[in-house]
């Protein structure tokens, strides 16, 4: 049996063929390289550079490989950009993803685990949402993959599929052994990009908003550690293939942390001080966003272990320092 990871070379796919490789898994990684890096691919994986939608491409990889079951991280990620450029966000995350799924119905892989979000929501409150809370995304790159989650659950009727998709929060921080990590040039990440500046990559970061009605004024947000993360998503694969029915779940820690705190953090972790300034609220930024996890907790039986963000913040810094010498090495 093994394991398609598509995106697989990406942020978040390249923790998860990590994760399966230390739990024995045999892992093919699916990726076009778009955003995502040869050099971030596991070597024990095999890794074949294409396009999901390449039906021909991966339906030889799923019958040469016997592979059982998809992660499928692939997409694309920027709100800002899918607003811009909705119909290349439907294409690449809803339409491809469409064939991506008809090509596992008729291949025969019927557990499949897809890569959602928590922009599947409404404008949150400031209580942490649960997965029945009213779906109102706000971008077309939220509605890119709240069409996919209806996809699977309606070809998981008609078919003999099962899934599970998992709404992330805001992922953050590196494989704690420094092996990969958030490696996107110009990433938008919170937590990133407070360690590029304190890095000095970046002259300054700026705080959008800081009259929010949370406690400190600035925005709060659920942060998971990519390795947590990672974890959820081998257990779904475990419960899946232990016969679980279809399941949409929240993955987050049920907590936040506002900007500020966030900038605290990385401030201690690296021991100096970096610029921050002030600025005035982005439109379409909601004051909070908390996951209510308590179904991943009760259906994976997923515990998070990294729920620190001063250990999140410790190996997104750790990872930052790594690219860089990659990145110097490289040239
Ligand atoms: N990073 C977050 O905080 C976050 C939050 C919620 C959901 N997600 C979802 O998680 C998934 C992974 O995100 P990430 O942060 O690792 O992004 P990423 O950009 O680092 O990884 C995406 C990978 O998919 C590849 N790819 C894109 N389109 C492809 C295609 N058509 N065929 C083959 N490969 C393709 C890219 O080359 C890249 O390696 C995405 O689906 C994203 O929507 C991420």
């Amino acid at each position: 049996m093994t394991v398609l990871v598509t995106g697989g070379a990406g942020y978040i796919g390249s923790h998860m063929v990590w994760e399966l490789l230390d739990a024995g898994e045999s892992v093919v990684v699916l990726d076009r390289l778009s955003t995502g890096f040869e050099w971030a691919v596991a070597p024990e994986a095999k890794l074949v550079v294409g396009d999901v939608a390449d039906k021909e491409l991966v339906g030889g990889i799923i019958r040469d490989s016997h592979v059982d079951a998809i992660i499928h991280f692939a997409g694309s990620i920027v709100v800002p950009e899918s607003v811009a450029d909705p119909l290349a966000y439907y294409e690449n995350n809803t339409s491809k993803t469409r064939t991506l799924i008809e090509t596992a119905v008729r291949e025969g892989v019927s557990h499949f685990i897809f890569s959602s979000t928590a922009a599947v929501y409404g404008g949150a409150g400031l209580e942490p949402v649960r997965e029945d809370a009213r779906l109102a995304p706000e971008s077309p790159y939220g509605l890119s993959k709240l069409m996919s989650e209806w996809m699977l659950r309606d070809a998981g009727l008609a078919h003999d599929i099962r899934y599970t998709a998992l709404r992330y929060f805001n992922v953050a921080g590196a494989d704690p052994r420094g092996r990969t990590g958030q490696s996107t040039p110009g990433a938008t990440h919170l937590i990133k990009v407070a360690c590029e500046t304190a890095l000095g990559k970046r002259p300054f970061m700026q705080v959008f908003g800081t009259d929010y009605p949370t406690p400190d004024g600035t925005c709060m947000r659920d942060y998971i550690h990519v390795s947590d993360l990672a974890a959820a998503h081998r257990l779904a694969l475990q419960r899946l293939r232990a016969g679980g029915q279809s399941l949409v779940a929240n993955c987050g820690y049920s907590h936040g942390y506002s900007v500020l705190e966030v900038i605290e953090s990385v401030r201690r972790a690296f021991g100096r001080d970096f610029e921050v300034k002030m600025g005035d609220r982005r439109p379409g930024d909601a004051a909070a966003v908390v996951a209510n996890s308590d179904l991943a907790r009760a259906e994976l039986g997923w515990t998070p272990q990294r729920d620190d963000l001063d250990q999140i913040v410790a190996d997104a810094l750790a990872w930052e320092r790594i690219l860089t010498s990659k990145n110097s090495a490289r040239g």
